[in-house]
This record gives structure tokens, C-alpha cells and sequence, in this order.
């Protein structure tokens, strides 16, 4: 299980998805400290402020039917909201299908992207890329989204340790991941 850490990339989930073609695991991640061309949901960027946020992309390849993968995206969305609300001890809102909300204004995302269609079978995989604003001050989101973002800094005035968070948002999808290969999703997802 590879985890590759970088001072500065195009997008985690470009080279997550590179390293997948490649043959990388189920497990394999990539962090950086910024991104030049964060990817967004729906063709947008993700604006990517170095040292401020949390980039993260995480390779999958889940024992599961296909036609499950989309549940994935939800269970990745629960993953971080508990993960966060545990550490923070504040009610984070999940707004379909997985943008991170507190008190109208956005904390995060999580762009989900599966292999190719023709891919073989067995070579199938997900990436899940997650973007936290962990430690950003008002000024550090470009005008036109600082009044609809805020940061767990912004938040609880506490600078938590990007690190430590993927780590447990990790260990959990894992986790998690097992359970649904083992019983299905309707345990994990109620
Ligand atoms: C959204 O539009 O809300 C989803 C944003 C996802 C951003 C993360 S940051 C880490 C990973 N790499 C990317 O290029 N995008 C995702």
C-alpha cells in the first residue's frame, strides 16, 4: 500500500488515478500540501491554498457489485463528516451528495472518480479525492467564494493537523470498506 506525499502537485487525484492505471493498490494514497489545478465537482477547480488545506486522494478497489460503486461516493461523505464532527465536536451538514457544510458555508468536498469504462474487470477501481479547508483565514479564499467558505480554523480557531486527519478519514473508509464487502451497505449507510 503505497502513500505518497508531495510538496506540491496538479491534483491528488490525477496522480492517484496515474498510479491506479499503473496497478497501485486498494489503500494507495496521495497528499500534497497545495495544488496547482484542484479538481472540483462538475468540471469546477478547487482552489487549493498551500499549506492552508487538506488534498488527499485514496485508491479503491472494493470487493463490490459495480452497481454499487456510486454508494461509495456516500459512504466516503459520511466517512469525513463523522471524522470531522469527532474532532471538532461540531455538527458538520452533508449536502448531496457529499459537499461538507457548517452553518451554510462550505468546509469541504469530495470528488469521486471511477476507472475507465473499458477497464477489465479486475483492473476496476474508484479514486476518492477529499478537500478540507483546515486553515484558512478569510483572506486566504479568493473573493467571489470567502463569504460561502469557511475552514475548521475559522471555526474553532484551532490549527488542526491535516496529517492527523487524513490518517483517521483513512483508516475509517477502510474500515468501512470492509464492512460493506462483508454485509452490504444497508448497515454502513443507515
Ligand atoms: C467539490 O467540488 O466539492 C469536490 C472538491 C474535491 C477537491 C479534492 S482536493 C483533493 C482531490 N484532488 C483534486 O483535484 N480534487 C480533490
Amino acid at each position: 500500500m503505497k502513500t505518497i506525499t508531495l510538496e506540491s502537485t496538479e491534483s491528488t487525484n490525477k496522480i492517484a488515478y496515474k498510479l491506479a492505471l499503473d496497478g497501485a493498490e486498494h489503500g494507495s494514497s496521495v497528499m500534497a500540501k497545495m495544488q496547482t489545478a484542484g479538481r472540483g465537482r462538475l468540471g469546477k477547480s478547487w482552489i487549493s491554498v498551500r499549506g492552508k488545506g487538506l488534498y488527499y486522494s485514496l485508491v479503491l478497489r472494493p470487493d463490490i457489485d459495480l452497481l454499487d460503486y456510486s454508494k461509495i461516493t456516500l459512504l466516503a461523505g459520511l466517512v469525513v463528516a463523522n471524522v470531522l464532527e469527532e474532532m471538532s465536536e461540531i455538527p458538520i451538514g452533508l449536502k448531496w451528495p457529499n459537499d461538507l457544510y457548517v452553518d451554510g458555508k462550505k468546509l469541504g468536498g469530495i470528488l469521486v472518480e471511477s476507472s475507465p469504462l473499458n477497464c477489465d474487470e479486475a483492473d476496476r477501481f474508484l479514486i476518492v479525492g477529499i478537500g478540507i479547508n483546515v486553515k484558512h483565514s478569510n483572506v486566504d479564499f479568493p473573493e467571489e467564494i470567502r463569504n460561502a467558505s469557511t475552514s475548521l480554523k475559522l471555526l474553532l480557531n484551532t490549527e488542526f493537523d491535516t496529517s492527523l486527519i487524513v490518517a483517521k478519514i483513512q483508516e475509517r473508509i477502510l474500515l468501512r470498506i470492509k464492512e460493506v464487502e462483508r454485509s452490504g451497505f444497508n448497515e454502513v449507510l443507515s
